[in-house]
């Protein structure tokens, strides 16, 4: 079988090294890939969010199956387009991808099928969106894009001049453009957060082992939201009693709902939940592998993923046993200095053997290219450095140690990835 993934990041070089321990896969290209992935995949040079050059692309080589990662270009109807035309697919269409392309929808089809989310109401007029937060006088306010962001639509907003600026560069100003045209007022919540990642065909649901993201770009949480410094599987905090409530409060009953609106869900649905002191509810919804929660989910998939890609596109999930391994998994991002604001490309990594691996834990490259047979950086998250343990606590130490051998000029990671999860154990 040949497979063409679609994606650039940590995340797609973790779905391409999963693939490539399939006995069914021959041949694995990727479009257009990094210097890490290039290992294992032929890349292209075709943009993720290029729609018509991957539809051409895939004509070329006739892939079995077209894995999109990215949450674009599934919003944006890749999926759809590269049905219309005869491939196979992992992933939404677009009427389904619209579970994270607006948070408006999924918000409401929360409140139609009494999923448990925080209280929220909408707004595309200033005026109204800053009366409403007047009136609840409820701090912090959480206000939220409708649409895509780059994880940078949400504002937790401290006091009331606060909330006011975020309604105003998003209703008014125009900050995060059309993501921002409509927007949403939510409740607070408190509590752990944790994600989890499920296998859906549309009718059956199996969530995969859960993980935690660690989102600040600086130890003890702080500095700016980024799109992940570190990742570890499982969640210490989702417990026994959390996964049962999850399955019948909130995974079926979203499974169901697409469904019921005509809009099944065939892929990777992303759970983004808090454990609150009154139950689990949904943060967000995204509508394919989180990145870099991936990196740490896939190593310890005991079923081939190319077993579980055909079920879902047959529509036969149901009849799969999907295996876990029991082990823990720690991913440490390496990022560039500056990251996510303004960094620089072009560095050179040292500790990296000719397959831009290491002994000592495996490599996910998220921003790199292969020039002249060296790994520079390309990007802000540069590397995903993962290892598993017999337990959390071996895993974080194997990374760690991995960690401190390979480096770059302004190379910038988090000392304390875990560290929470352990204090949960
Ligand atoms: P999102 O992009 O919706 O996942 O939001 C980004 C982050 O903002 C989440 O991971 C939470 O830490 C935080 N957040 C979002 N919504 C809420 C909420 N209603 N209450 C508390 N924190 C929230
Ligand atoms: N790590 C968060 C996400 O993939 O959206």
């Amino acid at each position: 079988m040949n497979i063409l993934v679609v994606g650039g990041g940590g995340r797609e070089h973790a779905i391409i090294t999963a693939l490539s321990k399939s006995a069914k896969v021959d041949k694995l290209y990727a479009a257009p890939g990094n210097g890490g992935i290039s290992k294992l995949a032929e890349c292209f040079p075709v943009k993720a969010t290029d729609i018509d050059g991957m539809l051409e692309l895939a004509k070329k080589l006739q892939p079995d199956y077209v894995f999109v990662a990215p949450d674009d270009p599934l919003v944006l109807g890749m999926v759809d387009k590269l049905n219309e035309a005869g491939f196979k697919t992992f992933g939404p269409r677009a009427n389904a991808a619209i579970l994270e392309g607006s948070k408006v929808f999924s918000k409401a089809l929360m409140k139609k099928y009494n999923i448990p989310t925080a209280g929220y109401e909408t707004f595309t007029d200033a005026e109204k969106a800053i009366e409403y937060i007047k009136a609840q006088n409820s701090y912090p306010a959480v206000i939220k894009c409708d649409g895509l962001a780059l994880g940078k639509g949400v504002i937790i907003a401290k006091d009331f001049e606060e909330a006011k600026d975020a309604v105003n560069s998003m209703l008014l100003d125009g900050k995060f453009g059309a993501s921002g045209s409509e927007i949403v007022v939510e409740e607070f919540m408190t509590g752990p957060e944790v994600t989890v990642l499920a296998f859906t065909d549309g009718k059956t649901v199996k969530p995969m082992i859960s993980s935690m993201d660690h989102k600040r770009a600086y130890d003890n949480d702080e500095g700016l939201n980024t799109g992940g410094m570190g990742t570890i599987a499982p969640n210490p905090c989702y417990t026994d009693a959390f996964k049962a409530e999850c399955m019948e409060k909130i995974f079926k009953p979203t499974i169901a709902a697409m469904q019921a609106e005509g809009r099944p869900f065939k892929g990777c649905l992303y759970f983004g939940l808090m454990l609150t002191p009154n139950g689990a509810r949904v943060i967000e919804y995204n509508c394919r592998f989180g990145d870099p929660e991936t990196q740490v989910v896939l190593p310890l998939l005991e079923t081939d993923l190319v077993d579980i890609i055909e079920a879902i596109w047959e529509e036969k999930l149901d009849a799969l046993d999907i295996k876990w391994s029991e082990k823990s998994c720690a991913c440490v991002v390496i990022a560039s200095g500056g990251y996510p604001e303004k960094y620089e490309t072009g560095k050179q990594i040292s500790g990296l053997d000719e397959n831009g691996q290491s002994d000592l834990a495996y490599v996910y490259h998220a921003g790199t290219k292969l020039e002249g047979g060296k790994f520079l950086t390309a990007g802000g998250r540069v590397l995903g450095v993962t290892a598993t343990g017999d337990d959390l606590k071996a895993a974080l130490d194997s990374a760690y140690k991995a960690v401190d051998t390979i480096t770059f000029e302004k190379a910038h990671f988090r000392k304390d990835i875990g560290k929470r999860a352990l204090e949960a154990l």
